[in-house]
């Protein structure tokens, strides 16, 4: 297991480049199953849910091969349609490979997906869309076996915006023959990529962006060069640094209309932002409560931003209400956050939390992805010594997290333990 070993309590001061989305990169990954020809994905971050998904590519019989930031993938042989359980458990995103897998080979077959844990996280929108496109779905004993000698269009209703379903459908729909609505769709900037990809293949996607997504089946798609949206994520993950240390930064490759809700936050703590072409700028020294925070489907406020901006609000002045409305139990940085000096009630879906001057350096473990990230920027943020362990989780959807950090001031290193 590797861990941070930081010594806080510095201002950050410098430039960030930002990585390609690794929510948009997953998808266009699964995408690429639904050709025979190459595909080459431009500034593709090796983080360990790209490796991984590069991994079970590999098992349905793709060849891949990154040539510096460049993915390159070969599908000519692919005929494999089973996605081995180990790698499918190592992360939820496996599951929109269904999608692709079924529209490419008429079968697939997936264990149930692993990921984050950080909800219940089920797949029955996933299915329930796959199935009104003629898909039979058997699942049983952890495993879920489809067949579909003919995907036809169909019109879908989503009980909620959900990005994976969304996705996975869009997967399918684009070879099915027919027509394909899909209402009350996600509307992230991964989904409008995730589009663009696809009719650069020669895929029919109108919509995307918006509630109703309408596609029209196409019977081939061809090979496609192209070059994912930058993470907001990992964006909103400097902007709060920032905000808790203090200074100035300049993110480069960054999109601020896709952060347009954490921006806003920002400013009402204080915080000086503008944005210019690819650049967003930021300049920190107060920090006023945002009173509250609601995490909600895009474009609200992204609740993979939700353990970040709790951590920011733990050294606010005033008290600041933090409610995670899409995920059932994505509080499980609060205990570590606590242990620094945090002062924070949770009560079901939100946090009450009353800022204290600063938190104070102490050793703590991620739960997760984006509770590991908020931990790393408290440990930034304090005074004195944090270690900050299992980084595993960090590695998911951050490439050079602490090189990064350590390029614009902070005292950090990985140690192996
Ligand atoms: C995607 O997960 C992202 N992951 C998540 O990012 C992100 O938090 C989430 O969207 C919400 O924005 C990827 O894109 C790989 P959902 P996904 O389906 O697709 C319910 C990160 O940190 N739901 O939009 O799994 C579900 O319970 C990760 O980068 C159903 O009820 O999220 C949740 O309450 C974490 N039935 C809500 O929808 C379903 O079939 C949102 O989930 C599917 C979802």
């Amino acid at each position: 297991m590797e861990k941070y070993i930081i010594e806080g309590g510095r201002p950050l001061y410098g430039e960030v480049e930002i990585q390609s989305a690794k929510n948009a990169v997953l998808p266009l990954l699964a995408a690429a199953v639904l050709t025979e020809q190459k595909v080459v994905i431009h500034k593709c971050p090796r983080i360990a849910d790209v490796l991984n998904m590069v991994q079970i590519l590999c098992e349905l019989g793709f060849r891949t091969r990154f040539e510096g930031e460049e993915l390159k993938i070969d599908g000519a042989d692919a005929a494999n349609h089973e996605i081995p359980a180990a790698l499918a458990k190592e992360m939820r995103s496996s599951v929109f490979m269904l999608g692709s897998v079924i529209a490419r080979f008429k079968k697939a077959r997936i264990a149930y997906p692993g990921g984050c844990d950080i909800g219940l996280r089920p797949i029955d929108l996933h299915l329930s869309g796959l199935r009104r496109l003629g898909v039979t779905i058997d699942e049983d004993g952890g495993y879920i076996d489809c067949a579909c000698e003919k995907l036809r269009g169909a019109e879908i209703l989503l009980d909620c915006p959900s990005v994976g379903a969304t996705e996975n459908i869009m997967l399918a729909a684009v070879k099915a023959e027919g027509r394909t609505v899909i209402r009350n769709a996600a509307k992230e900037p991964e989904i409008v990529d995730l589009a663009g990809f696809l009719n650069k293949m020669g895929a029919k996607v109108r919509g995307a962006g918006g509630a109703v997504i309408t596609i029209e089946g196409v019977s081939k798609l061809h090979g496609v060069e192209y070059t994912p949206i930058s993470d907001r994520i990992e964006a909103g993950t400097f902007l709060i640094a920032s905000a808790m240390c203090g200074g100035e930064l300049e993110l480069k490759n960054a999109d601020a209309d896709n952060i347009a809700s954490l921006i806003h936050k920002l400013c009402e703590i204080s915080c000086k932002i503008y944005a210019e072409d690819d650049k967003i700028y930021i300049q920190s020294k107060r920090r006023i409560s945002p009173k509250l925070v609601e995490t909600s489907p895009y474009p609200g406020f992204p609740t993979d931003l939700q353990a970040q901006m709790t951590a920011l609000a733990c050294i606010c002045e005033g008290a600041t209400v933090i409610v995670e409305n899409l995920f059932e139990t994505r509080f499980k940085h609060v205990p570590e956050l606590i242990r620094m000096g945090a002062d924070i009630t949770v009560r079901g879906r939100s946090a009450f939390i009353r800022g204290v001057k600063t938190l104070k350096g102490a050793d703590v473990f991620a739960g997760d992805l984006r509770g590991g990230a908020a931990l790393t920027l408290a440990a930034v943020s304090a005074e004195g010594l944090s270690t900050v362990a299992d980084l595993s989780h960090i590695d998911r959807g951050y490439s050079g997290f602490e090189y990064k950090l350590r390029g614009i001031g902070a005292r950090i290193r990985r140690v192996r333990i």
